[in-house]
């Protein structure tokens, strides 16, 4: 009797508590494009300077070999140019992976997803292990991808955890604001921000792409008053 009672009383809290929408959420409107930038929207703790709308480029550390970091966006060609590339499966299935074109003449690099350092070892702290992220000549990692339908809105996704941060490091030729791979259950580390990376839709760099596809992206990411947006 006791249980009965509570199961109503139980359905009649959800029936009371469901809302009843008044206005549908907004969402800014995505275009479509091979080519993006990939701009920085911090959701907490900013850096200090700010790196609200800093554009994602490599810092070269050897041939072939870059950090990914974000800099300020000083002109209309700052940033690097990246598009999804895969299969059709691939890009459904989130198996793609996310290149840019480097060198002369343009040959491919990737972002990757780099092994968690240093590696974890039985009761190691997870938080101790990061992930950043590269910028290589060669393919990249794949399960990384600008999220689509029905995601309301289009952001950089990786398959190794549930967002990325970015912290200012000391790199090897001098600080700059690295990318890290946000991991499942893993705080952000206190002295880094919790950004989002938002396609913003270009022109491309000239190469072909033969298994370049199309992605989500937005004509000006830092033009857009993102608060009036259900996020
Ligand atoms: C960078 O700034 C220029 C203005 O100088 C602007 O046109 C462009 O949209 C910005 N690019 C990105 C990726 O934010
Ligand atoms: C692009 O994706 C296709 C299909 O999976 C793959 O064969 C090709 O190697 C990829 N290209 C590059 C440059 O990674």
């Amino acid at each position: 009797m006791f249980f009965k009672a509570a199961t109503i009383a139980l359905l009649s809290t959800m029936a009371a508590s469901s809302p009843t929408p008044t206005t549908s959420p907004k969402y800014p409107e995505r275009l479509s494009s091979e080519n993006f930038r990939l701009v920085a929207d911090v959701k907490s703790n900013d850096l200090n300077p700010s790196i609200q709308n800093y554009v994602l480029t490599s810092y070269h550390t050897g041939a072939g070999l870059a950090f990914a970091v974000l800099q300020p966006n000083e002109t209309a060609t700052s940033g690097r140019i990246f598009y999804a590339n895969g299969t059709d499966e691939d890009i459904r299935y989130g198996h793609g992976n996310v290149l840019s074109d480097e060198g002369t003449p343009l040959f491919p690099g990737g972002i990757v997803v780099n092994p968690p350092f240093p590696t974890p070892t039985p009761g190691s702290n997870p938080e101790d292990a990061e992930i950043d992220l590269s910028i290589n000549a060669g393919v990249g990692t794949s399960g990384v991808g600008i999220t689509r339908f029905p995601d309301q809105i289009s952001n950089l996704y990786s398959s190794a955890g549930e967002g990325f941060y970015a912290c200012m490091k000391d790199l090897m030729y001098g600080p700059a604001v690295l990318v890290f791979v946000k991991q499942h259950f893993v705080d952000t580390p206190k002295e880094c921000a919790d950004v989002v990376l938002l396609p913003q839709c270009s022109e491309g760099s000239g190469a072909e792409h033969p298994f370049g596809k199309p992605s989500s992206c937005y004509a000006d990411v830092a033009g857009t008053d993102w608060t009036v947006y259900h996020r």
